[in-house]
Order: C-alpha cells, then sequence, then structure tokens
C-alpha cells in the first residue's frame, strides 16, 4: 500500500466531511478560510484531493500548479468557481452536491405558503413595532387551494409530497416528463397552471430558456390575489413586474429569496430591492438551502464522491467528466486512464496490458468530445508496471493504479 492521498480542506467545509475521509485513511490538512491564488497555488505541492466551497477560485493557474490533482469536491451547489473545462482537460474531475439542500428549500416554501396566505409576515412585524391588528380579512386556510410548481425536480417534486399533506391540490409543469408524486397532476402548459393556481412556486434552474421567463405578461396571467414564490434564482423573474403587480393588488403576495443582483457578502445595509416595503411580502436573503442539516448532508456527499473516486475510479456525481462506474471484484487488480479522445487508444493500451503478459478481467470506458475516462481490472497485480507504460503513451493525460 502506497501513501496514503493527501486532502486539502479550504473554506470551513463540514467536520463530518473531514472525518470521513480522516476514517479512509487520507491525510487531510484542514484551513478554515479561503486562498486567495498565490497562497493556493504555493499549497497545493503534493495534493491530490482538493475541497473548497464557493470562495475559492480554482482558476487555470491554480489546475497548472496542481501537479498531483486527481479531483476537486465543490461542497456546494454551483461550481461556477472553477475552471471546469481546464480542469477536465487535465483529467481532474470535479464533484458537487447538487440534491443534498433540496429538503430545505421545499420546507423553506411550505413555510412560506402559510405565511402568505395568514399575512403572518405583516403581523409579526406589526407586533413588533407594538401595533395589535388582530384581522380575518384577507387570511385563509391552504386546505383545498390549488399550488402550481413550476420546474418538478428534485426541489419542486418534494414541495408537492409536503403541500399534499396540508390537504392542497398540486399541480406542475415542467419541460421535461416527469413522474408525478403523490396525487399531484402535471399539466400541459405554463398558461394552464397559471389559470388555476392559487400559489405558484418556481423550481426551474437558470438557463437561457428561463431567465426572465416570468414577466409582466405571466404575472397577469396570474388568478387574482394569487401569490407567487419565487426560491429559484433571481433572474427568472421580472422584479419590476412583479412589485407592480403587488402595488396594485393583481397578487395577494410573495415570497422571494433570490434576486437579479445579490451581494457577495453579509452586511447590516445597503440591499435594495423594488419589493421592499410592499404588503405581504416575505423577503429572505438566499437562505433556502442554508441548514446546518443541508449543510452536513452537503459534507457527507461530496465527501463520498472524493472517497469513491478515489478507490474505485467511479465519477458518478461528476459536473466536467465523462461518468463511469464499475463495480470493485475482489482478486482484482484496478487501473483508470484519462486520455486524449482520438482513435486507436484503447488498442494501445490493451497491448500494454498484454505485454505484461495480464488478462483484463474487464474495462469500462465513457468519452466526451475532449477526453476517454477508462476503468480497467486486471487478473494479475502487474498495474504500476501498466501505468508506467501508459504514462509514455501520447495520449494519456493521467494514469493510476488503485
Ligand atoms: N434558494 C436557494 O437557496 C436554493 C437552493 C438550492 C437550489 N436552488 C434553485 O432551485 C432551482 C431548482 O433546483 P432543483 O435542484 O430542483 O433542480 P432540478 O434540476 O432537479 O429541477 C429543475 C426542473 O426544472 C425543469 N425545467 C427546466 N427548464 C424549465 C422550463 N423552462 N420550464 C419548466 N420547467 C423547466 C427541469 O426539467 C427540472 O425538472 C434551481 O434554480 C436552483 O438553483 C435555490
Amino acid at each position: 500500500m502506497g501513501a496514503p492521498l493527501k486532502v486539502l480542506l479550504l473554506e470551513n467545509i463540514h467536520q463530518v466531511a473531514e472525518d470521513q475521509l480522516r476514517d479512509e485513511g487520507f491525510d487531510v490538512t484542514r484551513i478554515d478560510a479561503s486562498l486567495k491564488e498565490d497562497e493556493l497555488v504555493q499549497r497545493l505541492a503534493g495534493v491530490q484531493l482538493l475541497g473548497i466551497r464557493s470562495k475559492t477560485q480554482i482558476t487555470p493557474r491554480v489546475l497548472e500548479a496542481g501537479k498531483d490533482l486527481l479531483a476537486v469536491g465543490a461542497f456546494c451547489i454551483g461550481t461556477n468557481q472553477i475552471a471546469l473545462e481546464p480542469a477536465m482537460k487535465r483529467g481532474i474531475s470535479v464533484f458537487n452536491a447538487p440534491f443534498s439542500n433540496t429538503r430545505s428549500v421545499a420546507e423553506l416554501v411550505i413555510a412560506e405558503i402559510v405565511m402568505l396566505s395568514r399575512q403572518l409576515g405583516d403581523r409579526v412585524r406589526e407586533m413588533h413595532q407594538g401595533k395589535w391588528r388582530k384581522l380575518a380579512t384577507g387570511s385563509h386556510e391552504v386546505r383545498g387551494k390549488t399550488l402550481g410548481v413550476v420546474g418538478y425536480g428534485h426541489i419542486g417534486s418534494q414541495v408537492g409530497i409536503l403541500a399534499e399533506f396540508f390537504g392542497m391540490r398540486v399541480i406542475y409543469y415542467d419541460v421535461a416528463t416527469k413522474l408525478p408524486l403523490g396525487n399531484c397532476s402535471p399539466v400541459a402548459s405554463l398558461e394552464l397552471l397559471l389559470q388555476q393556481s392559487d400559489f405558484v412556486t418556481l423550481h426551474v434552474p437558470e438557463t437561457p430558456q428561463t431567465k426572465g421567463m416570468f414577466g409582466q405578461a405571466q404575472i397577469r396571467r396570474m388568478k387574482l390575489g394569487a401569490y407567487l414564490l419565487n426560491n429559484a434564482r433571481g433572474t427568472v423573474v421580472d422584479i419590476d413586474a412583479l412589485a407592480a403587480a403587488l402595488k396594485d393588488g393583481h397578487l395577494g403576495g410573495a415570497a422571494v429569496d433570490v434576486y437579479p443582483e445579490e451581494p457577495v457578502a453579509n452586511s447590516s445595509e445597503g440591499f435594495k430591492t423594488p419589493l421592499q416595503g410592499l404588503g405581504n411580502v416575505i423577503l429572505t436573503p438566499h437562505i433556502g438551502g442554508s441548514t446546518l442539516e443541508a449543510q452536513e448532508a452537503i459534507g457527507r456527499e461530496v465527501a463520498t464522491s472524493l472517497t469513491r473516486f478515489a478507490r474505485s475510479g467511479a465519477t458518478t456525481g461528476t459536473v466536467n467528466f465523462p461518468i463511469v462506474e464499475l463495480p470493485l471484484t475482489p482478486g482484482t487488480f484496478r487501473l483508470v486512464n484519462v486520455h486524449h479522445n482520438v482513435p486507436g487508444v484503447l488498442r494501445d493500451v490493451n497491448k500494454l496490458v498484454s505485454d505484461q503478459s495480464a488478462n483484463i478481467h474487464a474495462q469500462m470506458l465513457s468519452t466526451n468530445s475532449d477526453i476517454g475516462y477508462l476503468i480497467m481490472d486486471l487478473d494479475n497485480n502487474v498495474t504500476e508496471a501498466v501505468v508506467e507504460a501508459m504514462r509514455k503513451l501520447p495520449t494519456t493525460i493521467v494514469a493510476r493504479a488503485i
């Protein structure tokens, strides 16, 4: 057994991830801040697995310095901070945690549905100001109301299930065909969803198609007095059109967690949105996924992906690599190879194996337009010799015995 893999964790990643990686026998160094490019470049010598969150920028220069880097774990959802394509071309696989905070978002949506239908935000604020306003006007039960979910993915589908426990009728609109969970049902168009829904909750990703997809026309097609919830991405909704529809009473309220432009750091003043000061409008600072449970789940999910990649070569959960996963077979010896996707690589690799008089027990290859990723199990323990020979092939980017 060789030296333990060297792991560097930055940005105060959840303790559960550090524990999991140490338990695996890796040599883990932890730094609780993010590092600037110059410092990171110096710290990367010998590091094979790097864990970051959203602040550390993984630039082409950082990747160049990370000569031993095999994988980067983004202990968050977004991966914009990482130069994904240059990483892929260097044979560095990047993992993130796309699902770990989805339940947290769904729970916030459920809370907001009840808050909006009882004007809870306004009543709470008034009480803090010393105003006693006991009203039933404009307050409703959510039971029996229709919830329209736009984007029935990981979050939207959980919102639907939870809302049914409140006795809501749930419909959804999605561009893809999705299995309806519980008793909810799909509708054929956004138009149909808007006509029927008392609450509309958005759960689409940020794409060129969803940018501004909720503009004046869509907002005005919502039922009179309906509520709009946006916990997806700030660019999806035309925020001025939303403010206008709230001011003139077309909508009964809104809950907004995401904005077209968001501050990069916490501050005690200076944030501005046209929605401020409007009645029955819940504004939150992009906290949908921000719970301790989500942080822990992210820690587990990414640490697991990194461990599986290191121990078996599996790239399930990668965001920039061909996906290959091959179950480990006892008594066989594994190696992995990342190569330029050109004709003849498999032929050359297989020849190196037969040159060592070894037999291939299993082999799995997947490619994208730039690279190929191969996992191979041999019957004889000659992986080091084969890897040495592979490294001399002009097509090889990374070769590693596991
Ligand atoms: N507020 C927060 O803190 C927070 C936290 C996590 C995720 N999010 C955001 O929530 C959103 C949903 O996340 P998810 O994990 O459920 O994503 P997901 O990819 O699982 O689901 C998105 C769904 O939207 C559908 N879709 C895509 N384009 C569409 C369109 N034009 N019209 C209708 N449906 C469309 C997809 O087919 C998919 O089913 C994302 O924008 C994500 O960034 C916000």
